[in-house]
Order: structure tokens, then C-alpha cells, then sequence
């Protein structure tokens, strides 16, 4: 028996010596940035380096070991917070992941990572993926966690990721708000303990903090220096981003579904897949991370993330519900009119047994009122066609009133309590995405649309409410997998609408902004940034979104919510995002018709240059009265600049607004355009030619002591 257990011990030294001696090293590279995992004596997985590129590989086994385990399981020995916390079947709440092996391959986009990971008791595994996309310098991760235990396990964490710092400080950037206040930018530093930016909304999740933050490490974040991690969480419904310093002053960065009133029931077998978490580290503070991000985004994310957009002309701030199908005539002439390609018809088209022409009824009958539209929606397609513009249409196909023919038939497709009176927000409830049957029934509305009236060109998907009397007749006994599977019952049906309809352009809508992120994006071509459309709130609230996407996805529509501001002005505002009218015209006088006429001929020429080129923030409304950004197409050949006074002091003193990324050797002509018609340029260098050198470096009077004030200058190399 001695002998036993001492061979028993050597063989395990042994064992423990080798996996000493072979520490394996993982390295997650984009052509900027490295993740350097390690594996530790104890055959753990540790993260041992995140930041610039290192270029001996060899000194990469000096670094110090700080115990970051890349997973962390839970109720072992770490005190702070986990990445996974899993109920096995026996009740035990720990969890330990030990290393197993990995493979790393080049893809067209640049590495790709999966590492698998065991528990050393029970049998879980866990694989973690990591993207590198060498040029863009963005790195996506996401974890599988699967099991063979007898019965299904409860997960009470599920992390995307874990990220660790150790800096001297930590300054986060959070955007949150509320409906017409979204993404507001705010900042502050992290001491001690947790910070946790989450939501538990369900549907319209992220109506008060959106999925995306920056990190400044060291110092605040700045726009053109310091190191920043600028962070997004592809999903789109409840989140949770935990970042916590602990006891020696690390931090740890966790993004992750929010596993509020979420413990997830885990059957053998089957794999629980996390969102996406993206990011990119700048060492040039948060403009180049942007831009980072906004070309990643067009190029490997956004649906159709590299073609044109359309501008268009919405009825919904014009009419709302009151419409018919010769209003509707004059909107789409109106469109025409104004140069746009589309027409798109909002809210109040549908129910006829419960008309919808106000927000009590209607949601779910997606049948077109006939009353209203006695030719139908293929009668508007035919119209809009006739008028020389394509045809659009809203949906709400999420959600349902209990005013409808839908409730009537299938009150148990609604997502609401059997035993308490029921919350109605906005009068509706959310349907129970995790139920195929209403999986099926959502496709089917966008897919009926789609064949019985061909030539339909364009979706506005909208949803209203978020997810309240959380209980879902579908999951029965299960409901703590109502949050998560809802949303993946969300994602089946983008993904049919998508495999079916890979070309459609869709724009997608919460209320406003309250969907906004870029696992959604991958089937949405743009989406609407918020119903706030007052120039002046449009600044900031575009401002926000541009720090994570890029202008190709931000709807920006020009409307009457400040009509004290000039049609110009909201223009203007409008134009530097993707541009779109919600308006009507016998409103404007014959000068800003003619204005908006050129407007939208200028910003289709330019639409290359806004919407792909790369952007620079020059001029932050956060810091004055007065905002900048600019963009610059790929060869640095062409570039636009907008220039924005909110509400200036008096006798203010005006800077010169000093522009980037442009070619110092090249020679670029400066020409105000977008001028109301009979003007002339104030500008002081309207129409020289200047170097990108002085652009740079003096830069141009871009700024007017006028209340809401708008120039937009056009550069063209020579
Ligand atoms: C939401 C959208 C609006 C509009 C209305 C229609 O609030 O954000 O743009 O479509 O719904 O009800």
C-alpha cells in the first residue's frame, strides 16, 4: 500500500514538475495589441499581459504573475467577482477551470483563439473564443459553457470575458439617460469595490445606460491621448458590465448578461453561448479607439456595413396617426421633391377590427387598415413608385395590445403574470420570444410583407416597452430563462429575416435609442439614435454614439422639435450622421425648401466621405458652446467639416477650430457649402487653397458667436 501511494506521489510531482516546465502561452495579437495568457503550476489559466505588442517572446516568461485567472470560477479562493458561478447537481456552488488545450489559426480578418477549459470535479467545460482583427485593432471574445452532469446545472454568472488592469487610476466613462436623453456622456473615478453599469429592462434594455463604455487608464479619458479601452457588449437585452477594484488596487473588467432574476437552467449536453464582448485599446485617447471601432464595424459587423445608405423622407413627426392614403400621396411626392430615395410610413397603418390611430390598439394585427389605406400597402408601394421614390414601412412586431385580434386568439403568447393584475407600458406587452410559435409568427409578419408586396424596400423594426409581469407561460417551471432565451428567440428571428431577406435595409428602433448595440447590428442596417431630435440635444446625443459607432448607423432625421433653430441648422445637425427628413415641407418657405433641396444633393456627393471616412472629434460640446467633428475619406483626398455654435456667451472668444487626419503635404481648396440660397460664405478662408499642414496646425474660423449656428465646409485636395 506504502509503495502504492508513493509511486501514486511521484508520478503527480512528476506530472506537476512537467506542467511547470512547459507553462503554455497564449498570445491573442492584433497588429497593435496583445493578450498574453499563461498557464500557471496549479494548470490554470492566467492573464499575464494586456497592452502594446511585445517584441521578444521570450522575456514574455519573466513577467510576474498576478493570479488574474483568465475564467474565474467561484467559492474557491478568489474574494472579488467571478466570471462563472454554476449550482451543480449535488448543490455545490463551486466551480474551478483547469486548462485542457487550445488551437489558434489565421483568418481573413487576422487570429482566431479557442481555448478549452475543465473543471477538475465536476464536468464542465468551457471554451473561450477570441477574434483579433489584426488591422482594425478590435479583439471579440465570447464563452461556451457546457456540461455532462445528470440533470441540468444552474449558471448564476456567465461572463463574455474578464479583462484585468493595474494602473494608478481608473476614470470611467458611462452613457446613460433616459427616452430623448440617451447616451450621455459622464465620467468619473473608480475607488475601491464595484461599479456596475447594468439594466434590467428585458426589451428596450438599454433605455437608461447603453452597452458601451471607455476606460481611462491612468488618467481621464481624453480624445486625442492616453490609454483607453473602449468596450461594447453585443446583446440586446439585459446587460451587465462589473468593474471592480479590489484590495491592491487591480482592476477587473466583467461584461456579461446580467444574471438578475436570470439563474439559468442548464440541460446536459447543451451549450449556453455569452454575447460578444468587442474592444480596442488606444494609446491616443478615444478619437483613434473610435475609429477603430467605426471601421471594424463597417467592415466586419453592420449589415451591409460597407454600402450606400438611403436618405429618406418619415411621416411619423408630420402626421403621427392622422393619415390617409392621399396624405400619404403628398408625403411621397414631397420626398421626391426633396431629392430623398424613400419614403417610410410610421406607426398607425394596421388593425381593422381594433384600428390602431392611437397607441391602445392594434399591435399585432399587422393587416393594413382598410378604412385608412382601402388599397392596401401594396397600393403604397405602387404610389411611392409612381412618385419616384421606394416605399418603407414601420413595425412593431415584438409586441402586442391587449386591444387586438392577436391577444384575442393567443393571450398566452404574451409575456404577462397568471396571477396578479397586469402593468401596461404604453398600453402593450411584450410577446414571448422565447416560444418558437411566436418566433415563427414575428418572422411571418416581415416575410407576408415582403411577398405580397414586392418592391417594399426598407423596415423601421421598432419595440416600445420593455419586458414588465415577467412570467412566461412558455418556460413553464423554467422562468429563469425568460430574460436570455427571449432575446435569443429575438436573434432566430433576425437571423431568418437576414438568411431570407440578406439585402433588405432595416432600420432599428426602441423608443428611440434603446436599442443600440452590435450583436443587433449584425442584421440592422442603422439604427434610430433617439426621438430627441432638437439640434441642439441631437449634438450631444450624437456625440455619445459616435464614440462607438460609426455615422453609417446613426439615423439623424431633421424635424420640428426645435423650430426655433433654422431648417439650416437642423440640417446640418442631421447631415453629419445619416441623413433623413421627418417633416412636412408646406412648412418650410420657398428659401429652405431650395435650401434642403441642395442639402440633400450635397450630402448624397459627399456620403462617401461622411459615412465611410474616417471621423475626427475636434471640438467637444462637453467642454463649450460649441461642437466639431469632421470626417476624411481613406486617401485623404476629401473631407468635410462640420462646424456647430449651441448657444454661444456674448462677445465670446472665438478659437480656430484645428482639423486632423489630413495630409500635411497635400494642398486642400476650403468652400463653405449648404449656404441658404442668395448668400455668401463668411468664412475668412472661403475658397483659398490651403496645406494640410496649416489645417492642422492654425486651422479655420469655424465658429460664429450666433445662437444655433451651423457651417459645414467642404475640403478637396488639389
Ligand atoms: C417610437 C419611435 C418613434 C415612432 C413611434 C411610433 O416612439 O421611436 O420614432 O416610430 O414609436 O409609435
Amino acid at each position: 500500500m506504502r509503495q502504492k501511494l508513493f509511486a501514486i506521489f511521484m508520478i503527480t510531482l512528476l506530472f506537476l514538475c512537467a506542467v511547470e516546465s512547459q507553462a503554455t502561452t497564449i498570445r491573442i495579437s492584433t497588429d497593435q495589441t496583445e493578450l498574453i495568457l499563461q498557464t500557471a503550476p496549479d494548470g490554470r489559466l492566467y492573464q499575464s499581459y494586456f497592452g502594446d505588442c511585445l517584441k521578444n517572446e521570450a522575456e514574455i516568461a519573466n513577467i510576474k504573475s498576478h493570479g488574474w485567472e483568465v475564467y474565474m470560477g467561484s467559492g474557491y479562493e478568489d474574494y472579488f467577482e467571478p466570471a462563472l458561478g454554476i449550482i451543480h447537481n449535488d448543490g455545490n456552488r463551486c466551480t474551478v477551470l483547469h486548462y485542457v488545450s487550445h488551437e489558434q489559426k489565421n483568418v481573413t480578418e487576422g487570429t482566431e483563439t479557442t481555448i478549452h477549459l475543465r473543471d477538475d470535479v465536476y464536468p464542465i467545460n468551457v471554451t473561450l473564443h477570441y477574434l483579433a482583427y489584426a488591422k482594425e485593432n478590435v479583439i471579440k471574445t465570447w464563452s461556451d459553457i457546457s456540461h455532462r452532469e445528470k440533470k441540468a446545472i444552474t449558471l448564476f454568472r456567465y461572463a463574455s470575458t474578464m479583462l484585468y488592469f493595474s494602473d494608478s487610476k481608473y476614470f470611467l466613462t458611462e452613457f446613460s439617460g433616459d427616452w430623448a436623453k440617451e447616451a450621455k456622456m459622464s465620467s468619473q473615478q473608480l475607488q475601491f469595490g464595484k461599479k456596475i453599469l447594468d439594466t434590467k429592462l428585458g426589451s428596450r434594455a438599454a433605455m437608461h445606460v447603453s452597452p458601451f463604455f471607455e476606460l481611462g487608464l491612468n488618467a481621464p479619458v481624453q480624445e486625442n491621448q492616453g490609454d483607453v479601452l473602449l468596450g461594447t457588449l453585443g446583446w440586446t437585452g439585459n446587460f451587465r458590465f462589473t468593474f471592480e477594484v479590489d484590495n491592491v488596487g487591480n482592476l477587473r473588467v466583467i461584461p456579461a448578461i446580467n444574471p438578475f432574476a436570470s439563474d439559468y437552467s442548464l440541460e446536459p449536453g447543451t451549450t449556453f453561448t455569452t454575447p460578444e464582448f468587442i474592444f480596442t485599446l488606444s494609446h491616443h485617447g478615444s478619437g483613434e479607439a473610435s475609429r477603430m471601432m467605426h471601421s471594424w464595424a463597417r467592415r466586419y459587423q453592420v449589415k451591409k456595413g460597407n454600402g450606400s445608405r438611403m436618405t429618406l423622407l418619415n411621416n411619423w413627426e408630420n402626421t403621427y396617426f392622422d393619415f390617409n392614403e392621399e396624405i400619404l400621396g403628398h408625403c411621397m411626392n414631397e420626398a421626391k421633391d426633396l431629392g430623398v430615395d424613400l419614403f417610410l410610413l410610421d406607426d398607425g397603418w394596421f388593425g381593422n377590427k381594433y384600428p390602431r390611430n392611437n397607441d391602445h390598439a392594434g399591435l399585432g394585427d399587422w393587416e393594413a387598415m382598410k378604412s385608412k389605406l382601402p388599397n392596401g400597402v401594396s397600393g403604397l408601394v405602387a404610389k411611392a413608385k409612381d412618385a419616384g421614390v421606394k416605399f418603407g414601412i414601420w413595425i412593431e412586431p415584438e409586441m402586442v395590445n391587449p386591444k387586438s385580434e392577436l391577444f384575442e386568439k393567443h393571450p398566452d403568447w404574451a409575456i404577462r403574470l397568471p396571477n396578479r393584475q397586469t402593468y401596461y407600458y404604453r398600453n402593450q406587452l411584450v410577446l414571448d420570444m422565447s416560444n418558437p410559435k411566436v418566433q415563427d409568427y414575428v418572422f411571418g409578419i416581415v416575410d407576408r410583407l415582403m411577398t405580397e408586396n414586392k418592391g417594399l424596400a426598407f423596415f423601421k423594426w421598432d419595440c416600445n416597452s420593455p419586458i414588465t409581469n415577467i412570467y412566461s407561460p412558455y418556460l413553464k417551471e423554467k422562468q429563469g430563462n425568460l430574460y436570455i432565451n427571449h432575446v435569443r428567440g429575438v436573434y432566430n428571428v433576425f437571423k431568418r429575416v437576414k438568411a431570407k431577406y440578406p439585402d433588405l435595409p432595416l432600420m432599428m428602433c426602441s423608443g428611440g435609442g434603446a436599442r443600440c448595440d452590435y450583436e443587433a447590428l449584425k442584421y440592422f442596417t442603422e439604427f434610430w439614435a433617439s426621438d430627441d431630435t432638437d439640434p441642439v440635444e441631437r449634438l450631444y446625443i450624437q456625440w455619445g454614439f459616435l464614440q462607438v459607432f460609426p455615422a453609417k448607423v446613426l439615423c439623424a432625421h431633421v424635424t420640428n422639435w426645435n423650430h426655433v433653430a433654422s431648417v439650416k441648422f437642423r440640417t446640418d445637425v442631421a447631415s453629419m450622421c445619416k441623413l433623413g427628413f421627418d417633416i412636412g415641407l408646406k412648412e418650410m418657405s420657398k428659401n429652405e425648401l431650395e435650401y434642403c433641396r441642395e442639402a440633400v444633393a450635397n450630402y448624397k456627393r459627399l456620403e462617401p466621405t461622411i459615412l465611410d471616412g474616417d471621423l475626427y472629434r475636434l471640438v467637444s460640446p462637453y467642454d463649450c458652446n460649441h461642437m466639431s467633428v469632421m470626417y476624411v475619406d481613406a486617401n485623404k483626398l476629401k473631407a468635410v467639416l462640420f462646424c456647430y455654435d449651441l448657444h454661444p456667451r456674448f462677445n465670446e472668444t472665438l478659437y480656430p477650430v484645428k482639423l486632423y487626419g489630413l495630409d500635411a503635404d497635400k494642398k486642400y481648396k476650403v468652400k463653405e457649402i449648404n449656404l441658404m440660397p442668395g448668400e455668401k460664405s463668411n468664412l475668412s478662408d472661403q475658397n483659398k487653397v490651403l496645406s494640410g499642414d496649416y489645417l492642422m496646425k492654425v486651422g479655420l474660423d469655424g465658429f460664429t458667436t450666433r445662437d444655433m449656428n451651423s457651417r459645414v465646409i467642404e475640403l478637396t485636395a488639389e
